[in-house]
C-alpha cells in the first residue's frame, strides 16, 4: 500500500524524505513523489516508477532545497501508474499539497460538485479530490480547513498536508490508514510506519481515527476533530535499526525465515509462567473463559490459514466450536452472533482493511473482540476489545514467514488456556505440552540447518507450472499456506487440497510428473493419507512427503521424504511450514524473481 513521510526540522528535508520513503519500499507501490518548501514556494518532483528515478531527478534531492517536506510511494487504487496520478497533489494555484494513503469512497461524488464549482481536475485519483476540497474550504486556518474536509469524507485516509502560507508547520490527520509521529532533536516526522523514522527516533506517536498533528521544527500538538488540543503519550521502539534491514541476508523473506526460532520464542516465553499459560492481554476471567460457547476467527491470506490450524487446534483441545472466516466474505453475510460468542481475528500490519471490517462488524454486534496483532498500536490492535502481539518484529517480505509461526504460537497457547480453564486438559497434560512447545525453536533451527536438501529440490521445479499440496485435518491447514507461499512468490500455479477431495474431481489434473507435496503429520491419519498418495502415484505425479520422522513406511510411497522433528500433534503445522517456506523461496530465487517484492502483491492491503 502507499507510503507516506514527512519532516520538519533543521536539515535538509528532500534527502530525509527519500531515505524514509526508501524504508517503505516494503509496502509496495508504482510511482514516489516529493515536495519541498523552499522558502518562497512549495516545489515538487514526481514520477512513476521506483524510488530511484526520482532519486536521479532530484539528484538525491539536491534539487529541492528546503526544511520541510512530504513524501509519498504510491500503489495505484484510483488510476494507473502515472507521473500525474504519482502524490503529492497540488491545488491549481500551488498552495496546499498533500499526500494520502486511502480510499476516498465518495471521492466521484465530491468531484462532481467541485467540478461544478469550476475546480479542474488533472489527474485520475481520488486524492486529488482531497486537496481541492482543502483549497475550497480554506479559511487560513489549516484545523479547522482538515476539519471540515474531514466532515465531508467517506472512506479511509492518512494524510500529510503542507500550506503555503503556513511554510513552518506541518500537518497530518488519519482515519483508518496507518499513520505515526517521530519526534527527535533533529526535527520532526510522519510516516505510515516506523521503519522510515526509526534512523531519526524511537519515539513515535500513535494517533487515533480522525485525531490531527501539527508539527513544527520543534513541536508537535495533537488534536481531536473538534479542534481541542489532546495529549498522547510516545511509544518507545524497541526495534534495533538492524531489524528493519536484511542483516546479511539476499532477501527480507530469508531473513525472516531464519528470525522465526526467534520469533516463537519471543511470543510463547512471555506467556509461559511456573509451568502455567498466562496471558495477561486477554482480558477474560476464567468463568468469562468457560462461559464461551463459540469462536469465529477471522483473516486474509496466511492469517485465514493460521485459523484453519487454530480451529483444529481449539476444538480438538478446548472443544469449543469454532468456525473460521475469510475476512472479506465474513461481513457481507450477515453472520450470526449468539451470546457467548468471541471473535479473534488475525492480522500481521493490523491495517488489513477486511480484517479491520470485520472486526468492526463484530463490535457493532456488541460481541467480544482479540486481535492477534504483529504490529505494535496498528489499527486492529487499538480497536479490538484486547490484543495478543505476537512478537515476530517488522515483518518487511510481502510474502510473511515469522509473524505466521507466531501467530500459531498465539492460537496453541489460547487453546490450551481455554482447555485447561474449562478442565477439559489436565495440568500434567498442559505441563507436557508446554515442554513441547518449548522445544519448536530449536527443532525450528534444525529444520532450517537443512535447507541445502530443499534448495536442491527446489532447483528441480523451477520451471514446473502446476503444483498441489495435499493434506488431511491439520495437515490440509498447512498445505493451504505452502500453496500460497508459492503461488505469491513463484507465480506458479498451486492448489492446496484435502486429500481426501482429490478423487472428487481435481484427480482428473494430475499427470505424468505432476509435482504433489504430501503432508503426513497425523498418526491417525496416516494409512489414509497414504493411499490418497498411491492414488496421485498411479496417474504420474511425483510426491514429495513431507512427515514424521521414524515414519519411514512413506518412502515405499512418496519419491522424496521431508522428516520433521517429533512433537505433539497439535503442533506439527509449526515445522512442516518451514520445508514449505524454503522451497517455494529458493524456487523463485531460481527463477530470478523478486522474492520480497512480487508482481502485484502489498505488505499491508489497506483498501478493500
Ligand atoms: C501472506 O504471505 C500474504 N502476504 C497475505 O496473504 C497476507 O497474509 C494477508 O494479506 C493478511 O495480511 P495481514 O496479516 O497483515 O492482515
Amino acid at each position: 500500500m502507499c507510503g507516506i513521510v514527512g519532516y520538519i526540522g533543521e536539515q535538509q528535508a528532500a534527502p530525509i524524505l527519500l531515505e524514509g520513503l526508501s524504508k517503505l519500499e516494503y509496502r509496495g507501490y508504482d510511482s514516489a513523489g516529493i515536495a519541498v518548501y523552499d522558502g518562497n514556494e512549495i516545489k515538487m518532483v514526481k514520477s512513476r516508477g521506483k524510488l530511484k528515478v526520482l532519486e536521479e531527478l532530484t539528484q538525491g534531492g539536491m534539487t529541492l532545497p528546503g526544511c520541510v517536506g512530504i513524501g509519498h510511494t504510491r500503489w495505484a487504487t484510483h488510476g494507473s501508474p502515472s507521473d500525474i496520478n504519482a502524490h503529492p497533489h497540488f491545488n491549481k494555484n500551488h498552495t496546499i499539497a498533500v499526500v494520502h494513503n486511502g480510499i476516498i469512497e465518495n471521492y466521484m461524488k465530491l468531484r462532481k460538485k467541485l467540478e461544478k464549482k469550476g475546480y479542474v481536475f488533472v489527474s485520475e485519483t481520488d486524492t486529488e479530490v482531497l486537496v481541492h476540497l482543502l483549497d475550497y474550504y480554506y479559511n487560513g486556518n489549516p484545523l479547522e480547513t482538515i476539519t471540515k474536509v474531514m466532515y465531508r469524507l467517506e472512506g479511509s485516509y492518512a494524510l500529510g498536508i503542507m500550506f503555503k502560507d503556513h511554510p513552518e508547520e506541518v500537518y497530518a490527520v488519519r482515519k483508518d490508514s496507518p499513520l505515526i509521529v517521530g519526534k527527535s532533536e533533529a526535527g520532526n516526522f510522519i510516516a505510515s510506519d516506523v521503519p522510515a523514522v526509526l534512523k531519526h527516533t524511537r519515539d513515535v506517536y500513535f494517533i487515533d481515527n480522525q485525531e490531527m498533528v501539527k508539527l513544527t521544527k520543534d513541536s508537535l500538538t495533537f488534536y481531536n476533530i473538534d479542534e481541542e488540543e489532546i495529549s498522547v503519550e510516545p511509544t518507545h521502539i524497541e526495534w534495533d535499526i538492524t531489524a528493519a534491514e536484511k542483516g546479511g541476508y539476499e532477501y527480507f523473506m530469508l531473513k525472516e525465515i531464519y528470525e522465526q526460532p526467534k520469533a516463537v520464542a519471543d511470543t510463547l516465553n512471555p506467556r509461559l509462567k511456573n509451568n502455567d499459560i498466562v496471558i495477561e492481554e486477554l482480558g477474560m476471567t476464567d468463568e468469562e473463559i468457560r462461559n464461551i460457547k463459540k469462536i469465529f476467527i477471522i483473516g486474509c491470506g496466511s492469517a485465514y490459514h493460521t485459523g484453519v490450524t487454530a480451529k483444529y487446534v481449539i476444538e480438538g483441545l478446548a472443544r469449543i466450536p469454532v468456525e473460521v472466516d475469510l475476512a472479506s466474505e465474513f461481513r457481507y453475510r450477515n453472520p450470526i452472533f449468539e451470546p457467548g460468542t468471541l471473535v479473534i481475528v488475525i492480522s500481521q500490519s493490523g491495517e488489513t482493511a477486511d480484517t479491520l471490517a470485520a472486526l468492526r462488524e463484530a463490535k457493532a454486534n456488541g460481541v467480544k473482540t482479540l486481535g492477534i496483532v504483529n504490529v505494535v498500536g496498528s489499527s486492529i490492535a487499538r480497536e479490538a476489545d484486547a490484543v495478543m502481539y505476537t512478537w515476530a518484529g517488522p515483518e518487511i517480505a510481502v510474502a510473511t514467514t515469522k509473524a505466521y509461526s507466531t501467530q500459531l504460537i498465539a492460537e496453541y497457547l489460547l487453546a490450551m488456556k481455554f482447555a485447561r480453564v474449562r478442565d477439559v486438559l489436565s495440568q500434567e497434560e498442559m505441563e507436557g505440552m508446554i515442554e513441547d512447545l518449548k522445544k519448536l525453536p530449536e527443532q525450528i533451527e534444525f529444520l532450517l540447518g537443512n535447507k541445502e536438501k530443499i534448495q536442491h529440490f527446489a532447483n528441480r521445479y523451477l520451471a514446473t507450472e502446476h503444483v498441489f499440496f495435499i493434506g488431511r485435518g491439520i495437515d490440509y491447514a498447512i498445505s493451504l499456506e505452502g500453496s500460497l507461499k508459492l503461488k505469491e512468490i513463484s507465480y506458479i500455479h498451486s492448489e492446496a487440497y484435502a486429500a481426501g477431495e482429490l478423487k472428487h474431481g481435481t484427480i482428473s489434473l494430475i499427470e505424468e510428473d505432476t509435482l504433489v507435496t504430501a503432508v503426513i503429520t497425523q498418526k491417525e491419519l496416516y494409512k489414509k493419507t497414504l493411499s490418497n498418495v498411491q492414488e496421485v502415484r498411479t496417474r504420474g505425479a511425483f510426491v514429495l512427503a513431507v512427515t514424521n520422522t521414524g515414519n519411514t513406511e512413506v518412502e515405499k510411497s512418496a519419491d522424496y521424504v521431508i522428516y520433521l522433528p517429533e512433537t505433539n500433534k497439535y503442533f506439527t503445522n509449526s515445522l512442516a511450514v518451514i520445508p514449505l517456506q524454503l522451497f517455494s523461496y529458493y524456487v523463485s530465487l531460481g527463477k530470478g524473481l523478486d522474492v520480497d517484492k512480487p508482481r502485484n502483491l502489498a505488505k499491508s492491503v489497506t483498501v478493500e
